[in-house]
């Protein structure tokens, strides 16, 4: 993440606030707006200015209504398309031979919402990239409902609104393009011509899009508000989900001789040689040379399911040896190995959807945290960058729950900590592991 990303975010964790979140069954099955049948109006649709398309926000009105300027001017979603045209993106679809990157289907499915041309509406231009339906859905039968004002939530989300206030469903949204999933999918060929390294995580990212919204009481009437910590937890579980799909895909798991590499932690190939750096990471179990499994979704989940259900956080912490010692095994054991967590994985999205997350849990994922970073764990710079998100939606989860000591006296340790990982190539481990230990995990 971006020093630009970090600063947006720290002003986000000192606002807004919290409440539990228990998932309705309702929703269950609610497909992914590129997916759905609707047809997409277009951001034009969107931001009349009576509509969202107001300057400033509307005294008395549920939402906001200048969420589309918010969009427009400060949500990276509405450049996606136009970073198709510019030198790094001219660069990849020329390594690639693809023609332009902003013609190409691979490029378009992320960024933009390039759903077939048949659910185009009249005003819809693909120039506008990430766009409102994109997220919110297809607009053919919620629009004039919506505009009526005489439907619920609910009734929206039948006429095709995309739930994105649920956890669960905005887990699947944003990793979708954020990691990718079976029809659209960075490969490690993409990122060789040049596309940049992808990371997520669901509360971080979420606070740090930035909000067109607000989250005051008149939404917690319309809508159920999951708090940070359980945000977090589910996007873990999603992220370990969709990486195991991956791994168990055939058309995505392989590129010729080898495992398709971008499942594997970059670092453990792209480091010089002269530098030697490798040190045992015990949670691994494996010795030196062996390329590494990128484990960082694994990392955090140990960590929250143990905190718990002990018994469920022991296991992990095996099947996640198991994955490693496959590796260095056969394709078989593999997948094997990826099976026993693609299963652990839908169980724990649904463990965390029923937990309450609360004041309670706040010392002991800290303290799990901590220890991880004590046993060396988040020596690989993508555990650290995760151990890092992770910490800073607790402690912005702590403080709206009035639980203000934790944050503040951690700020310092969480800036040394970004700062450490500010430089990709050349991060600074032990900075990053000093700061981590001086965070306090009792209030
Ligand atoms: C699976 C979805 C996905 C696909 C496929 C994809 N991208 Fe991306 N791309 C992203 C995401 C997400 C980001 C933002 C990464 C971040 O900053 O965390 C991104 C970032 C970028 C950036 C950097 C943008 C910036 O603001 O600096 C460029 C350039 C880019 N992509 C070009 C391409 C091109 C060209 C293609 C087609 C070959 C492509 N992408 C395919 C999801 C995708
Ligand atoms: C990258 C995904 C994404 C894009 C693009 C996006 N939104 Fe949202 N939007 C969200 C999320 C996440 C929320 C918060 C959860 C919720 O309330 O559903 C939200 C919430 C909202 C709300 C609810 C506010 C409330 O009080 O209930 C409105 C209205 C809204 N968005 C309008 C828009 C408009 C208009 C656009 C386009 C100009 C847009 N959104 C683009 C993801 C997105
Ligand atoms: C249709 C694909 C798509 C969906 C769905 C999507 N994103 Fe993105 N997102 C992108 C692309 C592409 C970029 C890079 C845009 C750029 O740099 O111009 C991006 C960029 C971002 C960034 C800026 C990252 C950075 O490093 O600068 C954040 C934050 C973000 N997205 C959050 C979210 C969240 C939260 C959701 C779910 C509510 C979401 N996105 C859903 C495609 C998507
Ligand atoms: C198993 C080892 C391995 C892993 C893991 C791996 N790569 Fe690579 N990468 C390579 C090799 C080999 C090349 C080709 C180098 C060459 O052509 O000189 C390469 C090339 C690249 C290049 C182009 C470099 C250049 O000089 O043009 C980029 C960028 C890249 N990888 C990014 C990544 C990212 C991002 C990840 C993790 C998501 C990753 N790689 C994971 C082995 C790996």
């Amino acid at each position: 993440m971006s020093s630009h990303l970090r600063k947006i975010f720290k002003t986000v964790l000192l606002s807004a606030a919290l409440k539990i979140f228990l998932i309705s069954g309702a929703v269950a099955g609610t497909v992914l707006p590129q997916n759905a049948s609707d047809i997409h109006l277009g951001v034009t649709s969107c931001a009349g200015s009576t509509c969202h398309g107001a300057t400033t926000p509307w005294a008395g009105s549920t939402v906001l209504q200048n969420e589309y300027m918010t969009w427009e001017q400060y949500d990276p979603h509405s450049k996606a398309y136009s970073v198709l045209m510019n030198k790094t993106s001219k660069k990849i679809a020329a390594n690639l031979g693809i023609g332009k990157a902003h013609e190409a289907k691979i490029c378009l499915d992320c960024h933009a919402d390039n759903v077939p041309k048949n659910k185009r509406g009249r005003v819809f231009q693909i120039s506008d990239g990430v766009g409102c339906e994109a997220c919110h859905g297809g607009g053919q039968r919620w629009l004039g409902l919506h505009v009526s004002g005489v439907g619920t939530h609910e009734d929206n989300v039948k006429a095709g609104l995309y739930p994105t206030e649920d956890p669960v469903k905005r887990a699947e949204l944003c990793i979708s393009c954020h990691f990718g999933d079976e029809t659209k999918f960075v490969t490690h060929r993409i990122m060789g011509a040049g596309h940049p390294r992808m990371s997520f995580e669901l509360d971080t990212f979420t606070a740090i899009q930035p909000a067109h919204y607000k989250i005051d009481s008149d939404y917690r009437k319309r809508k159920k508000v999951a708090n940070g910590i359980q945000t977090w937890a589910i996007g873990q579980a999603m992220s370990l989900e969709r990486r195991m799909d991956a791994v168990l895909d055939p058309k995505r798991n392989r590129d010729g001789l080898f495992p398709e590499l971008v499942l594997f932690d970059c670092q453990a190939c792209h480091h010089s040689i002269i530098e030697q750096k490798w040190e045992p990471r015990p949670g691994t179990g494996l010795g030196p040379g062996v390329v590494r499994f990128d484990d960082s979704n694994l990392l955090m989940l140990q960590i929250i399911v143990s905190d718990i259900d002990k018994e469920k956080g022991a296991r992990l912490v095996q099947q996640t040896k198991m994955l490693h010692k496959a590796t260095t095994e056969s394709e078989s054991k593999y997948l094997a190995a990826a099976k026993a967590l693609k299963k652990t994985s839908s169980e724990l999205v649904t463990l965390f959807s029923n937990h309450k997350f609360g004041k309670k849990d706040v010392a002991k994922l800290l303290k799990g945290l901590v220890e991880k970073a004590n046993k060396a764990e988040f020596s690989d710079y993508v555990g650290a960058e995760q151990a890092i998100m992770g910490i800073s939606s607790v402690l912005s989860t702590a403080d709206r729950m009035g639980m203000k000591s934790f944050a503040k006296s951690a700020k310092k340790a969480v800036d040394r900590a970004y700062l450490a990982l500010s430089k990709y190539d050349n991060w600074d481990y032990v900075g990053f592991k000093s700061a981590v230990r001086s965070i306090k995990t009792t209030p």
